[in-house]
């Protein structure tokens, strides 16, 4: 893949690259659809990262459907897909690891302390083989997101992240590998999250900009389903990630709550002004 690259960019060719964790879903076909739009070569790569997965949660439980993944990669097309295997990407006795500082330590990273030192390491180490000259993510994964801009300004990569926003099923539900794993009432109440952020947005421009109003009926809304566990909801500064009182500008609206065992994520913007 390496060689492959540099010699695509000594011939002249500009390179978009979608790295993912397969088990592939319209959301990551959009991604790749704008990274073909944005470039002459489309590369994806397919690795289930197992230094992002705490001990305990779903690394080997983690679907994975490689000859799907192939199959819906050729629709774009992508020009290559790139899987490697755990030898190419940590090879024995890897020491160096790439751990983001303050915008890791909040909203996912207190339930799940090593995941963003997992995913900035191979992120990193995924940009060094694969040179890409844009590198597109899902806004779906928001502090993901944030985290990866801000390392890229940090270590000066010459790469340019492109966000692409959050793909849904016709009902609201959020696109992600791990719906997977739930069962008909629980994908019910896992509706209650994009529900829940559609009201907020409403709260907002209904004039409400008290941001503890709107998490309280945020919460009220999702513990009404009886399967669902509520881990965050904030309402945050979109570069900072640091938590808003009054919603005065555009701001992020985030939050994480297990349905059953499935643990699922989504976002959406708040902004006064619309
Ligand atoms: O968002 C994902 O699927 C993963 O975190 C990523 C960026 C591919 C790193 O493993």
């Amino acid at each position: 893949m390496q060689h492959r690259s540099r010699a695509l960019r000594q011939a002249g060719r500009t390179l978009a690259f979608v790295p993912t964790m397969g088990y592939l879903h319209d959301g990551h076909l959009a991604l790749m659809r704008e990274g073909r739009r944005l470039a002459d070569v489309l590369v994806a790569s397919i690795y289930v990262n197992p230094t992002q997965f705490a001990p305990g949660e779903d690394f080997e439980a983690y679907p994975r459907d490689m000859a799907k993944d192939c199959r819906l990669a050729e629709t774009i097309p992508v020009d290559i897909l790139f899987t490697p295997d755990d030898r190419a990407i940590y090879a024995d006795g890897c020491q160096t690891f790439v751990t983001p500082q303050d915008l890791a330590q909040r909203m996912c990273g207190l339930s799940r302390p090593i995941f963003f030192r997992g995913v900035a390491t191979v992120v990193t180490k995924l940009f060094h083989i694969v040179a890409p000259h844009v590198a597109l993510f899902g806004e779906k994964d928001f502090q993901q997101l944030t985290i990866i801009r801000r390392m890229v300004r940090d270590l000066n990569f010459a790469v340019d992240i492109v966000g692409v926003p959050t793909v849904r099923e016709p009902d609201g539900l959020a696109m992600s590998s791990r719906n997977a794993y739930l069962k008909p009432d629980q994908r019910q109440a896992a509706l209650s999250l994009s529900q829940s952020l559609q009201e907020a947005r409403k709260q907002v421009a209904n004039g409400e900009t008290r941001a503890d109003r709107i998490i309280a009926a945020t919460t009220a809304r999702i513990e009404a389903h009886p399967e669902t566990a509520i881990d965050y909801i904030v309402i945050v500064d979109p570069d900072t990630l640091e938590n808003v009182n009054v919603i005065d500008r555009p701001v992020r609206m985030a939050l994480a709550v297990k349905v059953g065992t499935t643990r699922l994520i989504d976002n959406m913007p708040l902004d006064p002004n619309t």
